[in-house]
């Protein structure tokens, strides 16, 4: 098959260079991609964030599979447009894709269908917020989120009530975050270590991919500011085989049933963030994608042909079969430029 990846990060990285190595892919481009993709794979620059250009891409280059890397095509409807059309991608709807682009949506989907989660309210103003920080509900450490997607800024984990009465007021009066910060979930602050759990699903059906867990503070020895990962390793010690069919019966599949029984589906990678509590694994955040820097040490584990099984699951038809995975630990170590996360040269 030719495969169009989309995307421009250490994630698509990764995967370009499983696919190629894959005897299914007989051609593979990338778009945008990076310098380092750009070594191996011919890269092609496109506006990720229009769903149209990227239908034209596929289409103009005969793509017979397109793979969504990050998130916002995804919340902007790609899967929507390649699916009135009937080209295959990789990806959620955009209806599903809310799970991570509205915490909102995600929040209230998990109490509808008794997913394990943070005790939460949804404050749409400045008032009920306050209210809500007050102490009587959560106690201290509260955590307080913005709705929508805020580039891995949009958590505060606020330990008394001035950290978390700023909070509020950055997103809803300064509008730090524009539209994305105008609802706040504002939850219960869960005690427990975090690890990442993927699945491919169909829409019915799902694998499990090793576990991972990333390194979130920018400095050594597990300081300074929360970054998008600082560094990965797999699998995650905490994932047990007992644990992974846990979050598998509790979460994964209550996720694609609940969805389908609202006449939406799931198809593409599920990243749940879990915090693995003294009640069981609960979920932090849903992510509709491969985690990066997870993905740069996840996929190198994989031995089985990874396109040909992300091309049965978009087409709703996965075999469960398991996958063949390395059981060696991997582990990768981000490098970036100086001020990271913040601004840099
Ligand atoms: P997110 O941006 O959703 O990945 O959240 C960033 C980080 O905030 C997570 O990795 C957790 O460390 C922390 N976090 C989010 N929600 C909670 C919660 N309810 N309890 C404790 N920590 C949380
Ligand atoms: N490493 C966290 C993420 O990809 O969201």
């Amino acid at each position: 098959m030719k495969l169009l990846l989309i995307g421009s990060g250490g994630r698509e990285h990764a995967l370009a260079w499983k696919f190629s190595r894959e005897n299914s892919v007989s051609e593979l481009i990338c778009a945008p991609g990076n310098a380092g993709i750009a070594r191996k794979v011919r890269c092609i620059p496109v506006d990720i964030s229009k769903p149209a250009d990227v239908l034209d891409l596929a289409v103009n280059e005969a793509a017979d599979f397109t793979v969504i890397g990050p998130e916002l095509p995804l919340a902007n409807g790609v899967a929507d447009l390649f699916a009135e059309v009937d080209r295959p991608l990789f990806g959620p709807l955009q209806a599903a894709a809310r799970l991570e682009s509205s915490k909102v949506f995600a929040k209230e989907f998990m109490e509808r269908h008794q997913i394990p989660t943070a005790r939460f309210c949804i404050c749409e103003n400045e008032g009920s917020a306050l209210k809500a920080i007050e102490g009587k509900y959560f106690g201290f450490p509260v955590v307080i989120k913005v709705d929508g997607l805020a580039a891995g800024k949009g958590v505060t984990v606020a330990t008394d009530r001035k950290v978390a009465e700023q909070a509020v007021h950055a997103a809803m009066t300064d509008r730090r975050f524009g539209e994305a910060g105008m609802r706040l979930v504002i939850e219960e602050c869960l005690v427990g270590e975090e690890a990442s759990f993927f699945a491919v699903c169909d829409g019915y059906r799902a694998i499990a991919l090793p576990s991972a867990q990333d390194h979130k503070r920018a400095f050594d020895g597990d300081e300074g500011p929360n970054t998008g990962g600082m560094g990965a390793f797999a699998p995650s010690p905490l994932i047990s085989n007992e644990m992974s069919s846990q979050v598998m019966s509790e979460i994964i599949q209550p996720v694609l049933k609940g969805l389908s029984s609202e006449s939406n589906s799931y198809r593409g990678i599920l990243y749940v963030g879990l915090m693995l509590t003294s009640d069981g694994p609960k979920v932090i955040e849903f992510n509709v994608r491969f985690g990066d820097p997870e993905a740069q040490v996840l996929l190198p584990m994989i031995k089985t042909e990874l396109a040909p099984v992300l091309l049965d699951a978009a087409r709703g038809n996965l075999k469960t079969e398991e996958l063949i995975v390395s059981s060696n630990p991997h582990v990768g170590v981000v490098m970036a430029s100086g001020g990271y996360p913040g601004l840099y040269k």
